[in-house]
């Protein structure tokens, strides 16, 4: 699966304590910065990932920022992506179950690097559920349509 991982100077401890599951996980990542913790704009970042996510470059991303909120507010912009913000486990599970997040926030700020692990295992191992939740996302689909047009 191919993931674009994206963060401010505030995500940049959280991203590279993650990126070791990652390649436990056999995820091919492409790092579109930020590096460093020298001050950058989040929608900037936000946006160079969901981009590639919205355009099927990439089929996943990842974006942290401090708080998580800026990059999810940048990210659900994007058509066809489903950011989902998430702090713990749980969240994580039901994004990937009954929204099929195509992409995941975390609040590099508020969380430890165990959580992002835990949360990061989930997030790719979890299956999304279909059914009902199909007809849901669909009508988010039609929404989007209708708003773009
Ligand atoms: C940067 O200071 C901070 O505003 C940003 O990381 C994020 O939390 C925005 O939502």
């Amino acid at each position: 699966m191919k993931v674009a991982i994206g963060c401010d100077h505030a995500g940049v401890a959280l991203k590279n304590e993650i990126t070791p599951i990652l390649k436990e996980l056999a995820v091919d990542w492409e790092d579109v910065g930020t590096k460093t913790e020298e001050s950058v704009d989040y929608p900037d970042f936000g946006e160079k990932v969901s981009e590639l996510v919205s355009n099927g470059k990439m089929e996943r991303g990842i974006l942290i920022c401090g708080t998580g909120i800026g990059m999810s507010i940048v990210a659900n912009k994007f058509p066809g992506v489903r950011a989902a913000l998430c702090s713990e486990a749980f969240s994580a599970t039901m994004s990937r179950l009954h929204n099929d997040a195509n992409l995941l926030v975390l609040p590099g700020r508020i969380i430890d690097g165990k959580t992002a692990a835990e949360i990061v295992k989930v997030w790719f191992t979890t299956p999304f559920e279909g059914g009902r939740h199909q007809r849901r996302l669909d009508k988010i689909k039609a929404i989007e349509s209708r708003l773009c047009k």
